[in-house]
């Protein structure tokens, strides 16, 4: 496995070899691993990269706390059989005098985590964007857990033709229905037991649709159990489109729950699809 700081040694490894590709902020767990085994069963050539991007983090936010262990994440991949791992620093990426950026406009990047998170979106794009430019990858993986990240990275891919096919990889779970996040380890225990109620609350909605009910009762049952998690501020909860993230009223096929809140020491989000 070859581990490349450089955009430029990065550029001349990859040269007319269409790989598949797994961005990454690193800390990596079972959750990415999944997005690097689909890749590896789909492509002959695997780039993973390992960035922390102080693009999409706010004032204020964890850019600094970020939980970060390369050499794991080295032994981690190599494990995989990663063919090339790219990590660079921030002044690699983003060197003196860097101005550029690449926004999604409008309400698929203002609503949800754009409106909690203003520039959020247009850091993660910015980055993904000179990463694609850089790997040139025939298809590239991220998890369906940041379901809006996934929607925007869709949209910006059509809009500036990339031609890029973006594939979406199931979220994985604890046993007891917590999504897996590198931001987890900052649980305490007691709230580590309270957050699996995040997927309970989702599959009570997804319970509900599948009883006939409508989107309206659907929402309530959620938020039914949302109120139940101790020291938990909700952000909201929603049922959306799965393309637009426009909410609903009623049912469209591939109607997707989206939840996010606060405890006091750390931020979390899930979704699930909740209508057939
Ligand atoms: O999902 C992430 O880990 C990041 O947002 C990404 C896509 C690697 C861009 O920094």
């Amino acid at each position: 496995m070859r581990w490349i700081q450089s955009p430029r040694e990065l550029r001349e490894a990859v040269a007319g070899r269409s790989p598949g590709f797994v961005p990454t902020m690193g800390y990596l767990h079972q959750g990415h691993l999944a997005l690097v085994r689909r890749a590896r069963d789909e492509n002959p050539l695997v780039v993973v990269s390992i960035f922390v991007n102080p693009l999409q983090f706010g004032p204020g936010e964890d850019y600094d706390r970020y939980p970060r262990d390369p050499e794991r994440d080295r032994a981690l991949l190599e494990a995989e059989g990663v063919d090339l791992v790219f990590a660079p620093t921030a002044e690699d990426l983003y060197p003196e005098g860097f101005a550029t950026r690449v926004e999604v406009a409008g309400p698929l990047t203002a609503r949800w985590e754009g409106e909690r998170r203003p520039g959020h979106f247009r850091g993660v794009t910015t980055v993904v964007a000179k990463l694609f430019n850089l790997v040139r990858p025939r298809r590239a993986y991220f998890g369906e857990k940041d379901f809006q990240q996934l929607a925007v990275i869709r949209r910006m891919v059509a809009d500036l033709d990339f031609g890029i096919e973006v594939v979406g990889v199931p979220t994985v779970r604890e046993p007891d229905g917590l999504a897996l996040s590198s931001r987890n380890v900052y649980l305490t225990p007691a709230h580590r037991r309270e957050a699996p109620k995040l997927y309970r609350a989702l599959l009570a909605a997804r319970d509900a649709a599948r009883a006939g009910r409508t989107v309206a009762e659907a929402e309530a049952a959620a938020r039914a159990v949302l109120a139940t998690i101790a020291d938990f501020t909700l952000d909201y909860f929603a049922i959306v489109d799965p393309v637009t993230l426009a909410p609903l009223s009623d049912w469209v096929p591939g109607a997707r729950a989206l939840v996010a809140g606060r405890f006091p020491e750390v931020r979390l989000i899930d979704n699930l699809e909740v209508y057939p």
